[in-house]
């Protein structure tokens, strides 16, 4: 069986920052899709451009701003938020779409596609910024997992208590729903029950293909974790930002929350790393993993 790589996903949201590295009239440079792009704070507000000079070709991310154009740092010609250069005869750049939300700066490469869906199962939350971490498995790996509840019990000691019911509440996200319930013995299964006698009732949404949504309802606590996915060759840098209602205590909680999300992807980690994905399997149990394949394969522009 062949290993399934598809192609690296371009055309959709990516994650590329926590939101506490915009600040006014700051230059960010930040990679979209495998090309270096960058998000500046202008006076109207954060813009993206590709980072390519259409000039000769130097690195805008290296550029300053003024006022609202970016100059570039080779022969300082100015660039508007909307690409168009200030001297004549020199063609634009290119636009993206930049949008900041639960934690995090979201760009997408195509101009003027409004907002990133946000996840808003629990209303609005308080977020702690999104803080990248290298880890040694392709991206579609870590997309495979988070869909996988073949592997909860073996891996994360999880029982699932309710069959999972899989939608796409847009046409570009996928959207599973399940309850599990913690079995194991470890410090985070006995926090988690602590926090939680009854099941995880769990909302995981996919949206396009390199930010996940995951939303669980724990009774007494309400946790959403955004994830995104920076593929680089075999290895992905992961984002991860945590939001919780913001009531008394919500930072001790955001940190409690993000122990229990880093805890249970760390049981992956050393397992997933010489796994080589032919996600085609005919068990009732992986049904879940060959809907997300099917999504990914479908998605137009990929
Ligand atoms: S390369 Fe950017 S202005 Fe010349
Ligand atoms: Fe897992």
């Amino acid at each position: 069986v062949q290993p399934w790589s598809p192609p690296t996903p371009v055309d959709t949201w990516h994650l590329v920052a926590g939101a506490d590295a915009l600040r006014p009239g700051r230059v960010l440079p930040v990679e979209v899709g495998g090309e270096r792009s960058l998000v500046a704070v202008g006076p109207a507000g954060p813009f993206t451009l590709r980072a390519r000079c259409p000039h000769q070709g130097a690195d805008l991310s290296g550029g300053r701003l003024d006022g609202e154009r970016l100059r570039c740092p080779l022969h300082g010609l100015g660039f508007s938020p909307d690409g168009r250069c200030d001297r004549a005869g020199v063609p634009a750049a290119a636009p993206g779409t930049v949008d900041v939300g639960a934690g995090a700066v979201f760009v997408h490469p195509a101009p003027a596609r409004g907002r990133v869906p946000l996840p808003e199962r629990f209303g609005p939350l308080a977020w702690s910024a999104a803080r990248p971490e290298r880890v040694p498995v392709p991206w579609t790996t870590i997309l495979v997992n988070a869909f996988d509840l073949h592997h909860l019990r073996p891996v994360h000691r999880r029982e699932v208590v309710s069959p999972p019911v899989l939608d796409q509440p847009a046409p570009d996200q996928l959207r599973m729903r399940y309850a599990t319930r913690p079995i194991g013995r470890g410090l985070s299964d006995r926090v988690t029950r602590a926090l939680s006698p009854a099941p995880l009732d769990i909302h995981l949404t996919l949206v396009g293909a390199l930010l996940m949504w995951v939303e669980v309802d724990l009774g007494r606590a309400r946790t959403t974790a955004v994830v995104g996915l920076t593929p680089r060759g075999e290895e992905t840098v992961l984002w991860l930002a945590v939001g919780v209602p913001r009531t008394l205590g919500w930072s001790l909680r955001a940190r409690l929350a993000r122990w229990l999300y880093r805890t249970f992807l760390r049981r992956d980690l050393p397992i997933l790393r010489d796994v080589r994905l032919s996600p085609r399997s005919d068990l009732p149990e992986d049904a879940t993993v060959q809907r997300l394949v099917d999504f990914l394969e479908a998605r137009p522009g990929r």
